[in-house]
């Protein structure tokens, strides 16, 4: 079997680099999680909000320790920026780093408490600021289509990272005796049509029209048995119910809604390195308009539309 080092072993070395402090930190959350009530205190809530206003959950903040210490000391990244974090963070110790990383250290949170699958979704840039200079705003407000890499790592029934440095999407399990990730899937690519639609449909009434009429296909929709064609399947883990879509094929959407009039999620930790992983594996990322790719960010924590999936589902959705 393959291990991740050894996957790695041609592409650049700071990036494998990068990837062995996500192996590092990714390891030691699913050890935390494993314990989740056996002592490890990180069950609830921190008492403390991001600048998000969210209620920070107690992993959320271990884990957002846990990858910017290795991210510090992997000596190749001079800065990074976090949903938890107000601002982005510079390394002084690693200014000649060329890359720069955007984290969602834990996707999921209300599903802790509850031993339901989270996440850690990753984006990484080359800085575009030249290296050894402080770092500028520009070098994290890039559009996705900069991306260099980006991933996830899905803590569930085992731990699986999951990523894309521009060359295919690669799925690795955890080996908790050998403590490495092992190749179990190479070049995954989403099937063209799917089965499941994946959105919080508490929301349908503030929906606009085009995707009302979408949820509404999905409900209607029979096969020529007269079968129903689709299910839904809604984790509240964005990790999760993409990866369970990567691989049945599917869509994941969380529009913008009343509430949330430009949707919950957030461009550069969750939208920009999923559309990065979808479209290399052959869907498609919008935000109901145009390509998450193209988007250029003008805030750190700004958060976009998502809709995410199989071409077939995605064109159906983004019919006028
Ligand atoms: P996070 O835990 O990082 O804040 O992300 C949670 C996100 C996403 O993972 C999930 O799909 C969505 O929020 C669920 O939101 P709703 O409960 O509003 O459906
Ligand atoms: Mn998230
Ligand atoms: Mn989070």
């Amino acid at each position: 079997m393959i291990e991740l080092h050894q996957h790695l072993a041609d592409a650049d070395p700071g990036l494998q680099k990068i990837f062995q402090a996500i192996q590092q930190a990714s390891l030691r959350v699913a050890q935390e999680t494993g314990r989740a009530g056996l002592g490890a205190d990180i069950y609830g809530a921190k008492g403390s909000e991001n600048i998000q206003g969210e209620e920070q959950q107690k992993l959320d903040v271990y884990a957002d320790n846990l990858f910017t210490d290795a991210f510090r000391k992997s000596g190749v990244i001079a800065g990074m920026a976090s949903e938890e974090v107000d601002n982005a963070l510079q390394f002084d110790e690693s200014l000649d780093g060329r890359y720069v990383i955007m984290i969602d250290p834990l996707d999921g949170s209300s599903n802790i408490d509850v031993n339901v699958a989270i996440g850690t979704i990753f984006a990484i840039y080359e800085r575009v600021s030249p290296v050894g200079q402080p770092l500028t705003p520009e070098d994290f407000l890039q559009a996705g289509s900069k991306q260099v890499a980006s991933g996830y790592v899905s803590y569930s029934v085992s731990t699986q990272l999951v990523f894309s440095v521009g060359a295919g999407v690669h799925i690795f399990t955890l080996d908790p005796s050998s403590q490495e990730y092992m190749l179990i899937q190479e070049n995954v690519t989403i099937p063209e049509d799917g089965k499941v639609y994946s959105i919080n449909e508490v929301n349908f009434d503030d929906f606009n029209a085009p995707l009302q009429r979408f949820v509404q296909y999905c409900r209607d929709k029979r096969n020529e048995k007269g079968k129903r064609k689709y299910t839904g399947r809604y984790i509240g883990s964005l990790v999760a119910d993409f990866h369970r879509n990567l691989l049945k094929g599917g869509i994941y959407v969380y529009p913008a809604t009343v509430e949330a009039p430009n949707g919950k999620l957030r461009l550069l930790y969750e939208g920009n390195p999923m559309a990065f992983l979808i479209t290399q594996a052959g869907g498609k990322a919008t935000d109901g308009v145009q390509n998450i790719l193209d988007i250029v960010p003008t805030e750190l924590h700004q958060r976009c539309p998502l809709y995410i999936g199989s071409p077939v589902m995605m064109d159906e959705v983004m019919k006028p």
